[in-house]
């Protein structure tokens, strides 16, 4: 049996179970909606979801009606909204806007589930909570669950461009644009809305940070009708729609010689813009701003900062609520070796700190998770939390750009929970990133999470089937980030593959070892790159070394690392605060996975894992190599027990995945044998 993918968690598989089809039967033959059944909006599109759901899963089509008639039945609605289902529910605590319950409530003559928000999008999102528990076969007599999100942006974005090219797309080509223009009338686009809103996904910004020249006419009516049509299909689940801008958009097609910021032609252009884009698009979210970086426009050419950038287009917005994101992945990407002071890792911090304060409140900073760019292993950055007065938000990236590009199995909850869970101290112990980005250490108007979307045309989405689990994950975690790895994987395991044991055993421990088996066998200890300069997929150790992209790793036949410390080195250390600057900067307390970004240091350096830096090299590049077969015959017990399409297809991307894994062994054991001389304690080959 065949099976591409398509659906990804939403299978809704019908159920075999004849005992709990029966039981679930029972509660599912009627949907109520108190308030009356919509005609339009995001409550219809829960009612929709639930009627599509039970049928999928139980057969039966649900009797959608305003007024109860059987005695066991589901409820929808929104609270307080005069109904009586406000009265039934009882006080409910404290429920953020789009927050919900899912109770079952019995009464002498009849009992039903109440699925209902305190928005209709915590309808929804009470609806596919539901759906979510129908299929995993859960108990429903005695629900008693109250849901709130934690983080109240929780946005996507797309690096796709208006050719339809992804940039950093790893499965297929965009879902929203081909040849120059945008596609409107794509079941794909509902279809990933879905995917979105079941996994609480509520903003999405829908074009590559790069903008270039046709993109920029995407806030202008040359593209307005076609975007605004994506926007509505968003808009039914609870989704804003933002768009990437280009900075330089007044040079570019707005017929002026300038774009600085402080030009009053300038503000009144963009001030235009804005108007436009929200006459088509009403609920319309706001810009999102890549400027003055890798050789984007921005505000320096005109001897201005990032503030007088940023405020130009939150001033424009204000007057519809919308909001500017503005990125901090500010560097100078063309640092010279010789000049050892110069730290990419730096400059986020250097540009944006001395700001703090100076960004109206409609602005948003958003901050990549570390302070160069999405490597395997990276500290924190240390910009997040440091600004007090100024609104910021996280940026992961779940494509997999450096982390094995949906080739390679990299589940990536785990790497997240840490940066989440990692406590920057900016206002004493406790002030972990997870509450900054929540607006709960410093007091922001606007906070949240984003992150770089893995999905394009491909029938599944995401080129590996297994790299559904790392969207279906970021959603998940980003509503909740008390869930654990395994929490998450289960979830998505089950809804994916079903309910085998064996099968479930074999995927979520794959996965959950997987980023720790990526980083055995790519760059060790925290150094990042080596990678194929801008393809960024398989092993090239000095490739960055020698180019002018100025990310070095500075391996010598003495040591290897960056020195960070403030001593000797860069000084980045001390962007952190106190203990963490202290332990960054000192040798003897760096933690072991973050030791080369810290620190330059011999290959006979002795880690706190008791080996050296050069076994620890050799040591984890073969255990890399073997834990990669070893999950390969793990998957392979599972013929028969996975459908044969998607077997085949994880079988064949895990081969491919071997041998990544064994050149990156051969040619780094390789290349530090022959750069420190030293040999691997346990005689193994090294070429
Ligand atoms: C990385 C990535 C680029 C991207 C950039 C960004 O450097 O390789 O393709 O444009 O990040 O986040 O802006």
């Amino acid at each position: 049996m065949g099976d591409n993918g398509y659906a990804a968690w939403l299978r809704y598989d019908q159920m075999t179970d004849e005992k709990l089809t029966d039981e679930y039967k029972g509660w599912t033959g009627e949907l109520v909606l108190p308030s009356g059944v919509p005609v339009e909006g995001v409550l219809k599109t829960a009612a929709q979801e639930l009627s599509r759901g039970i049928r999928s899963m139980i057969g039966t089509t649900p009797t959608v009606t305003h007024e109860a008639s059987q005695q066991r039945f589901i409820v929808l609605d929104v609270l307080g909204g005069g109904t009586w289902v406000d009265q039934a529910s009882g006080i409910v605590p404290a429920l953020s806007d789009e927050g919900y319950i899912l109770k079952t409530i019995h009464e002498a003559d009849r009992e039903y589930i109440v699925a209902a928000g305190r928005t209709e999008k915590g309808a929804l999102y009470a609806a596919f909570h539901l759906l979510r528990l129908l299929q995993s076969g859960a108990a429903i007599g005695q629900l008693n669950l109250i849901e709130s999100p934690k983080y109240s942006l929780r946005m996507i974005n797309h690096w796709d461009n208006i050719d339809g090219s992804v940039e950093r797309g790893y499965s297929g080509r965009s879902i929203f644009y081909e040849g120059n223009k945008v596609l409107t009338g794509s079941d794909r686009i509902r279809d990933y809305a879905r995917l979105m809103a079941s996994v609480g996904i509520n903003g999405i910004a829908i074009n590559n940070v790069n903008v270039h020249r046709e993109e920029t006419f995407l806030i202008t009516e040359k593209l307005l009708p076609d975007v605004a049509r994506i926007a509505e299909v968003f808009g039914e689940y609870g989704i804003k729609l933002f768009l990437s801008v280009n900075y330089a958009g007044t040079i570019e097609i707005g017929g002026l010689t300038t774009a600085d910021p402080l030009d009053p032609n300038v503000r009144a252009w963009w001030k235009e813009k804005a108007a436009e884009v929200y006459r088509y698009i009403p609920d319309f979210g706001g810009f999102l701003v890549k400027a003055d970086s890798e050789n984007r426009p921005g505000p320096f050419t005109y001897g201005r900062d990032h503030a007088d950038g940023a405020n130009m287009l939150a001033e424009a917005l204000e007057p519809y609520g919308g909001i500017v994101l503005w990125r901090c992945f500010v560097y100078n990407c063309h640092q010279d070796w010789r000049d050892r002071s110069t730290d990419r890792a730096r400059a986020a911090y250097d540009h944006f700190k001395p700001l703090d304060g100076r960004f109206e409140d409609n602005v948003i900073l958003q901050i990549k998770n570390g302070p160069m760019d999405f490597q395997v292993r990276e500290p924190v950055s240390p910009l997040f939390g440091a600004m007090e007065h100024t609104n910021q938000m996280m940026e992961f990236q779940i494509a997999q750009e450096y982390t094995g590009q949906q080739k390679d199995v990299c589940f990536l909850i785990p790497q997240w929970k840490e940066v989440l869970n990692f406590d920057t101290y900016v206002k004493g112990a406790g002030s972990t990133v997870k509450e900054i980005a929540a607006g709960r250490v410093h007091a922001y108007t606007h906070s949240g999470i984003t992150a770089v979307s893995n999905i394009g045309n491909d029938e599944n989405w995401t080129g590996h089937h297994l790299a559904q689990a790392n969207l279906y994950g970021y959603g998940r975690l980003i509503w909740n980030p008390e869930l654990t790895s395994e929490e998450i994987a289960k979830e998505w395991a089950a809804q994916t593959f079903g309910g085998n044991e064996k099968v479930q055993d074999v995927i979520v421990n794959f996965l959950l070892e997987s980023w720790s088996i990526y980083e055995n066998y790519t760059a060790p200890l925290g150094v990042g790159w080596m990678v194929t300069p801008h393809y960024h997929y398989g092993p090239d150790i000095d490739g960055y070394e020698y180019s002018k992209w100025g990310t070095y790793h500075f391996a010598d036949h003495k040591g290897i690392g960056v020195d960070r410390t403030v001593a000797t080195g860069t000084g980045y250390s001390s962007q952190y605060t106190q203990p963490n600057a202290e332990i960054y900067d000192s040798l003897e307390a760096c933690p072991d996975e973050l030791l080369l970004f810290f620190h330059h240091v011999p290959y006979t350096h002795q880690l706190k894992s008791g080996k050296t830096v050069i076994q620890h090299i050799y040591d984890t590049h073969f255990a890399g190599v073997e834990q990669v077969e070893y999950w390969i015959s793990r998957w392979l017990e599972l013929e028969g027990l996975v459908d044969e399409e998607r077997f085949r297809h994880v079988a064949g991307r895990m081969n491919r995945q071997l041998e990544n894994a064994k050149q990156w062994r051969d040619i780094m054991n390789t290349y530090f044998f022959r750069k420190s001389g030293i040999p691997d304690a346990h005689n193994r080959v090294i070429y």
